[in-house]
């Protein structure tokens, strides 16, 4: 594939879990916007607003039909990023309809700190659950009665699954609690676990989905009934006097606009519906490709004698320790090789540090730019190192 023409020959990213490389088709959509119809959106009456307001209308319908979802079920709203997201929804849910927050124990440290947050601010115990080896849940150990469920439906570390996805959200439907999904590493590569989702809120971050830095929160818009008026400003409201106002989210076609305060990033929304298309635009051989690569990877870090890999299976996003490298040396090993790889905890720090007990890990996090030549380069230098 090569809607990836600016990487030089010889670099290789393996970053994609933090941020997506762009296609080229994405870079033009945004170089558009500012080119040919810098315009705010939803406001303004001229042409060039009419067609952004057009894009980023069809963004919105896109980022539905990716999900299998529907607009009189959804609604999609635009933010900053997955952990923007969370947190807004969060701060504005009305604590009378709930009993308890739940969160788990291999989450990143977005919803994980802000399910401490909400359960202090709103005095509510707050329980971390377990996550089998195959990411699914333990539901049976659990009491959802009342409770805000925050989890992600795939891990920053190793891709692992929430495989019984639909199983907990109709468990907790059924105790009259929510499930908010993030979603921030799911829907690159692994969207499927969230097709025709029954989620009460879905946040993802485009930046790791080869769009734009961006952040989208999917809802159901029964979801308004719970929501307490904390963050408000431009563009939310069709009237206001002196201490009251009216929300433009009352009115269910502008429902969006309930979590989106000010301008927003129109380009950025207009780079993600570009980003939508091309994913759907992708050929079979195209995933292929990138199944084949991460299986490759993952056999040679499971067959090597010093590897620790965290993965259970192949996927592409995998991570590791050498016994007795220390992985921000083997990091920075790498990247003289131009390889470009994360080190650390990766915002994981409960589950990896305090419960594993890992020291810092290395990640490799492929993506549709990766080709087989990139994945020899990795084996041989890290054949190399660990010699
Ligand atoms: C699973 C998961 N959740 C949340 C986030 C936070 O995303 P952002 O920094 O875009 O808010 C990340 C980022 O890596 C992530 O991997």
């Amino acid at each position: 594939m090569n809607d990836f023409d600016y990487i030089k020959p010889g670099e290789v990213y393996l970053d994609g879990s933090c941020q997506s490389l762009r296609p080229r088709q994405v870079i033009n959509a945004i170089s558009d916007y500012y080119e040919k119809h810098n315009s705010c959106g939803e406001r303004v009456k001229y042409e060039w607003g009419r067609i952004t307001d057009e894009k980023v209308e069809a963004t919105r319908e896109k980022v539905l039909k990716f999900l299998g979802l529907k607009s009189r079920n959804f609604t999609v709203s635009f933010t900053l990023n997955t952990t923007y997201g969370i947190n807004l929804l969060l701060n504005q849910l009305d604590p009378k309809y709930f009993d308890k927050v739940m969160t788990s124990e291999i989450e990143h440290n977005s919803p994980f700190l802000a399910t401490i947050a909400f359960s202090k601010k709103n005095n509510l115990p707050r329980i971390v659950m377990k996550r089998n080896d195959d990411g699914s849940i333990p539901l049976e150990e659990y009491d959802f009665k009342k409770a805000v469920v925050v989890v992600n439906c795939a891990s920053n570390f190793d891709g692992r699954k929430l495989g019984n996805i639909n199983e907990l959200i109709k468990k907790v439907h059924k105790e009259s609690g929510i499930v908010i999904i993030d979603a921030a590493q799911a829907m690159a590569h692994s969207s499927d676990v969230l097709y025709k989702t029954d989620a009460d809120a879905i946040c993802f971050s485009a930046h790791k989905l080869y769009a734009p830095s961006l952040g989208v929160i999917v809802w159901k818009n029964e979801l308004l009934e719970k929501l307490q008026d904390y963050f408000l400003g431009g563009g939310m409201v069709d009237d206001v006097d002196k201490e009251s106002y009216m929300l433009s989210a009352d009115n269910s076609e502008h429902r969006y606009t309930r979590f989106e305060s000010g301008l927003q990033a129109w380009g950025e929304i207009i780079g993600l519906g570009a980003a939508l298309d091309w994913l759907e635009g992708l050929k079979k051989k195209d995933k292929e490709n990138l199944k084949k690569n991460a299986e490759d990877l993952y056999e040679f870090l499971k067959s090597s004698p010093k590897v620790h890999l965290i993965n259970n299976e192949p996927n592409p996003t995998m991570s590791f320790y050498v016994e007795g490298i220390d992985s921000h040396l083997l990091g920075e090993a790498l990247s003289r090789e131009n390889i470009m790889a994360r080190t650390g905890y990766f915002c994981a720090h409960y589950y990896l540090d305090h419960v594993c007990k890992y020291p810092p890990l290395i990640r490799f996090s492929l993506g549709y730019q990766t080709k087989p030549e990139d994945i020899e380069k990795v084996k041989n230098a890290l054949a190399k190192v660990i010699k």
